[in-house]
């Protein structure tokens, strides 16, 4: 992986900068190390437990610590808030100026179905017991159980883990529902740890992604932009990022890329670090995007939540619906080192790795996390056949088990598990570690548009492996392809992406990869097209020049939006007049929008409209896709005419300046020919 060496370069002088500021005795907490404790990096210098390295508890009625002589661990009894972590020659990594509640906590956003004034706040989930569920030299594990309240309408038992000579913690969540249970809508179920705000100031959520940060407090004297979460740093306390744009959402990243996240001190060198080793209890599988960390410091892990999805993905129990699902485990992994944050970032790599290759865990003393015996295996070969070609094998396509249900709804499926894998290039593969049950397998491959879905349900053993043989998906087509746009694998990220606006920048993004995610980028659309809307000449434009990433709506004043229309423009020869053509259209996300297709004539009435489309919220919060959607749409051939023809697609609501989509992939088909 390249590392930018100006980025780099720019990071040291950074925590240089910082580093002054704190000799410099800007005082922006209390909090000091007490006398005698040397602030060293090495923890194993400290022996803070048993001698011999073993876990020790030790429990009050105020509170439990947890202790390997690595990590020291205090949580509050009953609560189960986490109050303190001791590690590398720091007294406490999390805020210790914030509320004990208000440090480390599991939280949820809930109500009940029928609930008038409801809100999507989250609620922290307070335990009302606390228990040892085991305690031994090599492990120690707690529980906090929070009953069924009316705020919370399900009952939470979650769990810290402390295991002997590992640099870190563990904790997953066991969330139940009996037959008693109203009527609820859950929106969010995340953790959050807050860490000392003048200690952590670098963060790290990608190879590339990794900065000294913005402050909270210069959040707080900059200006909230067309989200109160975009704020333009208008006085912060380092100068030098005057002009920037914060974001959490520009730090967000698809689960399969959300493995591992953190932040880093430089004095001493520590690091913190979120580790989730699978996706199986995340909502909706690899591709859903969720928030990792930012600015606070602070440090997440969302398990269920809308982002990049809306109302969709709200989780809705019917009265009585009984549910159990296992969050987690995840890991907390602490490390220390000699000063440079990419170094702690690498070694945090290295320990992913182990977490990874560990996974199941065998630990969790929970009957219902089910141990890699307790598990099935599914394998198979996945080819598509695309007509044109003979059927060939998908390449790096991602196949996965989910909830029986329709084609692709897995993509809305939340309360049950989802276990994807990706293929190899000969399309071969092995989905892990199920859980018992029964499934559908769902797949997709770049390259083709459409979801596949296995004709009967796959019914998981333990300790069984099902080998399923060769699956063949026929993906939509009804003719052969007489043009298309961008490339069909669920996101925009191949189509044109402006720069930002200077006044608007984040200067960590500002690389092809990760461009996307810069703030304002919807407004470039009306400078880059003032007047006109985007005309697409098939045969002359270039898709990764020419196709604006969103069709988003023209600003023509202030506040004031315009819905717009987009043309394809293309030859055609010998047009079937009585023939059906097709005109695929796949979204990546689409937000309050609608589509309306016309041929030939922006007048005339349309070939194809659709109602309100999407609340996916994928331009605002700086995605590359949302929900993916596909629509084929048959074009009569009398609509057509030989020599120059256009499409014109419009999108009308303008409700909101963030009202449109992002295409994932636009293809004409010639006329439908017997298959
Ligand atoms: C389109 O533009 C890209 C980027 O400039 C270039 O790499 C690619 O070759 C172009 N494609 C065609 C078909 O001209
Ligand atoms: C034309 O093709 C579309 C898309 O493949 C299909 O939905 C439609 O039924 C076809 N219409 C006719 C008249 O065959």
């Amino acid at each position: 992986m390249k590392i930018d060496k100006v980025s780099k370069w720019r990071g040291l002088l950074w925590i240089l900068f910082f580093v002054q500021l704190l000799i410099a005795g800007d005082c922006r907490g209390k909090t000091k190390a007490p006398a005698g404790r040397k602030p060293t990096a090495n923890p194993n210098a400290q022996p803070t437990a048993n001698p011999n390295g073993g876990v020790r508890v030790n429990a009050t009625a105020k509170q439990v610590v947890l202790d390997n002589g690595i990590v020291q661990l205090t949580l509050q009894v009953p609560q189960g808030y986490i109050i303190g972590i001791r590690y590398g020659g720091l007294e406490n990594i999390l805020a210790v100026s914030n509320r004990p509640s208000d440090r480390g906590y599991w939280d949820i956003a809930s109500t009940n179905s029928d609930d008038n004034d409801r809100t999507d706040d989250q609620i922290r989930l307070v335990g009302a017991s606390f228990k040892i569920i085991k305690q031994t030299e090599d492990q120690a594990e707690i529980s906090f159980l929070c009953p069924k309240t009316s705020k919370v309408p399900l009952q939470v038992d979650y769990r810290y883990i402390l295991l002997r000579g590992r640099s870190g913690f563990y904790s997953y969540a066991i969330f139940t529902r009996d037959k008693g249970t109203p009527a609820t809508d859950v929106q969010y179920i995340r953790t959050v740890h807050k860490l000392d705000t003048q200690k952590f100031l670098y963060m790290a959520v990608s190879d590339k992604l990794q900065r000294v940060m913005p402050m909270n407090r210069d959040r707080e004297t900059g200006k909230p932009l067309a989200y109160k979460e975009a704020v333009h740093l208008t006085n912060p306390t380092n100068p030098k990022i005057k002009g920037e744009v914060d974001d959490k959402y520009q730090y967000a990243f698809d689960h399969k890329d959300n493995k591992l996240h953190g932040w880093v001190c430089t004095d001493p060198s520590v690091g913190i670090w979120l580790i989730t080793p699978s996706d199986e209890f995340r909502t909706r599988g690899p591709h859903k995007q969720d928030l990792t960390s930012h600015v606070g410091p602070n440090m997440l892990s969302v398990f269920h939540s809308i982002h990049y999805a809306g109302p969709d993905l709200i989780m809705k129990f019917t009265n009585g619906e009984p549910w159990k699902k296992v969050y987690g485990p995840y890991f907390v992994h602490l490390n220390s080192g000699k000063g440079d944050p990419r170094a702690l970032w690498q070694e945090a790599k290295n320990q992913l790795q182990e977490e990874l290759k560990s996974w199941p865990y065998e630990f969790p003393v929970s009957e219902d996390f089910p141990k890699a015996n307790q598990r099935g295996s599914v394998e198979l070969i996945f080819f598509m056949n695309d007509r044109s070609k003979p059927p060939v094998p998908a390449n790096l396509g991602w196949v996965g088990l989910a909830q029986p249900g329709e084609v692709g709804s897995w993509q809305s499926e939340m309360k049950g598990y989802q276990f994807w894998a990706q293929t190899d290039r000969e399309g071969k593969f092995t989905i892990p570690n199920v859980h018992v049950g029964k499934y559908n397998l769902y797949a997709w491959a770049p390259g083709f548009i459409g979801d596949y879905k296995s004709a009967s349900e796959i019914d998981i053993a333990p300790g069984k492996q099902i080998n399923l043989g060769d699956q063949v998906y026929t993906p939509p087509r009804s003719g052969e392809t007489l043009w298309e746009i961008g490339f069909p694998d669920r996101s925009a990220a191949e189509f044109f992406v402006p720069d930002p606006s200077p006044n608007f920048a984040n200067p960590i993004l500002n690389d092809q990869e990760n461009k996307y995610r810069q703030y304002g980028l919807w407004d470039r659309y009306s400078e880059i097209y003032p007047k006109q809307d985007l005309t697409y000449t098939i045969g002359v434009s270039n898709h990764t020049k020419d196709w604006f990433y969103a069709h988003v709506l023209r600003k023509t004043g202030p506040e004031i939006y315009q819905p717009t229309v987009w043309q394809v423009v293309f030859p055609l020869k010998d047009v079937v007049p009585n023939g059906n053509y097709t005109l695929q259209i796949a979204l990546a996300a689409a937000n309050f929008a609608a589509l309306q297709v016309r041929v030939n004539n922006p007048d005339s009435i349309a070939v194809f409209s659709t109602s309100l489309v999407g609340k996916d919220n994928a331009i605002a919060r700086h995605g590359i896709h949302g929900l993916y959607q596909l629509y084929s749409i048959g074009i009569p051939g009398n609509l057509l005419k030989s020599g120059q023809n256009t499409i014109f697609l419009r999108q009308p609501r303008n409700n909101g300046k963030f009202c449109g989509f992002m295409y994932d992939y636009v293809r004409l088909e010639g006329p439908a020919s017997p298959k």
